[in-house]
C-alpha cells in the first residue's frame, strides 16, 4: 500500500505532517516529531516586525523611535520578546535539517512587502526545504477593501515568486468574500501551495477585569468541517498543493482530509495534546481505512470525495442547509 503523498513538490511518506508552532523550537522535540512520525515539519513563524525592526530599526515602514508613530506601533510586542532574531531563526533552521531526514519548511508571518522578502531569499542557504507565508493579518481598517487586500497577497506571491526559489506555501484565513477567487487569483501567481485555514487567536473580554486580552484555546474536530469544505471545494480546480490545518485530532478527521483532496494534513493542537506518536496513530489509522475500503494508494484516494468527484457535490454548497434545518428540535427549558 502506497501512502505517499507529494506536497509543493516535495516526497512526503504519508499525509500528516507538523504544523507550524513552538512544537519545532527544540531540536530534541523536532527529533521526537520524526520518530513519533511526522512527515515532515514546519518550523514557527518568524514575524515581518521581527526581521525588518532588525535590518532598518522599522516596522511597518516607520521607525517606532518616532513619537508620531509610537502609538501605532505600540501594540507590537518588544523586538526581545520573539524568541529567535532573524540570524537565530536560520541558525534554528539549519540545525534543525541537519538533525532530522523528513523535509523542514520555514515559516514567515508578514503581510507588506518589505525587506522580509529579502530575508525569505536566504530560506533556501539555510536549508528550509520550502517556506509558508502565514497572511495573518486583521484587516481593521474600514476603507480597506476587500479587492485591495486581494490584490495586494497576489502581488506578495507574485514578488516572492521571483525572489525565493524554493516552494512557497500560503497559510490563509477563511475570512475572505470569496475564498475560491482568491485560491485562483493565488494559483495564477503561481503559488506552490495553499494552507486552509490559519486559526485566529481572537481575544477575549476578561469581566473581572473588563479589559480585553489574549484568549489561546487548543483546537478539536469541531473546526475540521469548514476546512473539508474547502479543501473539496479547491480539489482539482487549482494547480497548487493543498494543505489542511485546523481541527485535525482523530485519525477519522485524517482520513476525510485526505478524502476531501488534502496533500498534507497538519496538525499542532492534537500532538500537543497527546504527543509525537500522535502522527504514528493517523498514519496507521489512515493504512486501516484504505485497506478496509480498498484503495491502494493515497493518490488514488485523494479527492474521492471533493466537489469535483463527490457523488452529491451540491452538499458542498447552500442547498442541504435546508434540509439540515428540519432535523433540529427546540429542547425544554434547562432546570
Ligand atoms: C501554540 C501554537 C503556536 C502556533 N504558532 C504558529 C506560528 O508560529 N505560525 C503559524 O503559521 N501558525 C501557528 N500556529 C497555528 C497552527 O500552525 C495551526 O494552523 C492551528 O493551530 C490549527 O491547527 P490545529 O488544529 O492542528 O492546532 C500555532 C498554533 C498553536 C496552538
Amino acid at each position: 500500500m502506497d501512502l505517499s503523498t507529494t506536497y509543493l513538490g516535495l516526497a512526503l511518506a504519508h499525509p500528516f505532517m507538523a504544523g507550524a508552532s513552538p512544537l519545532s523550537d527544540q531540536l530534541d522535540v523536532v527529533r521526537r516529531l520524526e520518530d513519533g512520525g511526522a512527515a515532515a515539519v514546519v518550523l514557527r513563524s518568524l514575524f515581518e516586525e521581527q526581521i525588518t525592526f532588525h535590518t532598518g530599526g522599522k516596522i511597518r515602514q516607520r521607525d517606532p523611535n518616532e513619537a508620531e508613530f509610537a502609538a501605532a506601533l505600540a501594540h507590537f510586542p518588544d523586538a526581545d520578546a520573539y524568541s529567535l532574531t532573524p540570524d537565530g531563526y536560520l541558525e534554528h533552521l539549519r540545525r534543525v535539517k541537519a538533525a532530522v531526514s523528513i523535509p523542514v519548511m520555514a515559516s514567515l508571518n508578514g503581510t507588506t512587502s518589505e525587506a522580509w522578502i529579502r530575508f525569505a531569499a536566504r530560506l533556501p542557504e539555510a536549508g528550509a526545504d520550502a517556506v509558508e507565508i502565514n497572511m495573518y493579518d486583521v484587516i481593521s481598517d474600514p476603507r480597506r477593501s476587500a479587492l485591495a487586500v486581494e490584490t495586494e497577497l497576489r502581488d506578495l506571491v507574485l514578488e516572492l515568486k521571483r525572489a525565493v526559489r524554493i516552494p512557497i506555501a500560503m497559510k490563509l484565513s477563511p475570512y475572505y468574500t470569496a475564498v475560491g477567487h482568491l485560491a485562483h487569483r493565488l494559483d495564477e501567481a503561481c503559488v506552490d501551495g495553499l494552507v486552509l485555514f490559519n486559526r485566529f487567536y481572537q481575544p477575549d473580554i476578561d469581566l473581572t477585569t473588563m479589559t480585553i486580552g489574549p484568549r489561546l484555546e487548543l483546537s478539536s474536530s469541531a473546526e475540521l468541517p469548514l476546512r473539508l469544505q474547502w479543501i473539496a471545494l479547491l480539489h482539482g480546480r487549482v494547480r497548487a498543493s493543498l494543505a489542511l490545518s485546523g481541527g485535525v485530532s482523530q485519525p477519522a478527521d485524517g482520513i476525510k482530509a485526505v478524502l476531501a483532496g488534502a496533500d498534507a494534513v497538519q496538525m499542532v493542537s492534537a500532538v500537543l495534546r497527546d504527543g509525537p506518536s500522535k502522527f504514528a496513530a493517523m498514519r496507521d489509522g489512515l493504512r486501516a481505512f484504505m485497506n478496509e475500503r480498498g484503495f491502494t494508494s493515497v493518490a488514488q484516494m485523494k479527492g474521492h470525495v471533493s466537489f469535483a468527484n463527490a457523488e452529491d457535490p451540491m452538499a458542498f454548497q447552500r442547498a442541504h442547509y435546508i434540509r439540515t434545518l428540519q432535523s433540529w428540535k427546540l429542547a425544554p427549558d434547562a432546570a
